[in-house]
């Protein structure tokens, strides 16, 4: 049986390519999953990606896509600098979780620079655009 990895986007990464472009870019969230699904065709695993915007089925997600994933990857956008739901859920959770965004969010707005999901991660990739998702992917693949 291949390897799982869910994929979860976040709230408003949906609008990705016409939201605030010069901050996240033009690419959409369309193109940005073809990218990731691109790199991992050759590495014999399976990428099963989601995008929500509210918080429940981010919960909801994390919930049962544990019981075939080998382990996660997590943009919960403003949800990071907010939600003690999806922390728990993340810790919860069996399989490893790292947390990535677009933009590096110490270098941004005070009320972006605190993620209270970040500490139930594995760990957080910040500031690579869609190369951060590659490099947890990468993260997610190597380590062990
Ligand atoms: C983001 C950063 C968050 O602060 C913001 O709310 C987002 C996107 C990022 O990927 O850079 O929606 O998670």
């Amino acid at each position: 049986m291949s390897k799982i990895i869910t994929i979860i986007h976040g709230p408003n990464l949906n609008k990705l390519g016409n939201r605030e472009v010069d901050i996240y870019g033009r690419e959409t969230l369309e193109t940005m999953n073809k990218t990731l699904k691109a790199y991992v065709s050759s590495k014999g695993i399976e990428l099963n990606i989601f995008q929500h915007n509210s918080e429940g089925d981010i919960i909801d997600t994390l919930h049962r896509e544990e019981k075939t994933s080998s382990g996660f990857v997590i943009n919960p956008a403003a949800y990071s600098h907010t939600s003690l739901a999806i922390r728990d859920a993340i810790t919860a959770n069996q399989r490893p979780v790292i947390e990535v965004h677009l933009s590096n969010i110490y270098a941004r707005e005070e009320f972006r620079q605190h993620s209270v999901t970040a500490g139930a991660c594995l760990g957080q990739i910040t500031g690579f655009g869609c190369y951060s998702y590659i490099l947890a992917i990468k993260a997610l693949l190597e380590k062990n």
